[in-house]
């Protein structure tokens, strides 16, 4: 069997060395210490939802997943920082381009939350990983070190 081309070019992706420093093609995203403590700990937040939202959907619990996945990751949780300081609001150093990517990971989070409580397990999976895409998207293509 002939490996499909789009497999081959996963792997020659995945297995590039992007990590080195002199071959990090991330744009880098200077931030101060405050926005990026602010941006790490909604972050460790984000991967901590994804954890209990994977788990409920494990269990069945499809309304469960999806009111973590709006309350934490969706539509609902945008404009947490506003009220913090300008120099602690990661918002404040993104470009529009990162800004848009992060704008899709809510709307794409709020989507998987309706159609988890449809209940079709295959539908959702196909829309959490939509949203797990933008996770995906903005660290391959940002850095903030
Ligand atoms: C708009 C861009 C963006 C999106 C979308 C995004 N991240 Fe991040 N993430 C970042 C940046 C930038 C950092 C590095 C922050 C720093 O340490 O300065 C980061 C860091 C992290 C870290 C490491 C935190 C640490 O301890 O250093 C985790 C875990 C993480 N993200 C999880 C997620 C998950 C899960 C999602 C999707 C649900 C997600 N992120 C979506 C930009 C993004």
């Amino acid at each position: 069997m002939k490996l499909p081309i789009i497999a081959v070019a996963l792997v020659a992706v995945l297995s590039a060395p992007t990590f080195a420093a002199d071959t990090d093609a991330r744009q880098l995203v200077p931030m101060p210490p405050e926005a990026r403590a602010t941006m790490r700990a909604e972050m460790l937040d984000n991967q901590l939802a994804l954890h209990q939202i994977i788990g409920a959907l494990a269990e069945g619990k499809y309304a469960e997943a999806a009111d973590i996945a709006e309350k934490e990751l969706g539509i609902s949780a945008m404009g947490k920082h506003r009220k913090l300081p300008s120099n602690a609001r990661p918002g404040m150093f993104m470009s529009d381009e990162m800004h848009a990517v992060g704008r899709a990971g809510h709307a794409a989070a709020s989507d998987f939350a309706k159609v988890a409580k449809t209940g079709d397990m295959a539908k959702a999976l196909t829309a959490l990983q939509a949203a797990t895409g933008t996770c995906v998207a903005c660290h391959r293509n940002y850095r903030t070190q």
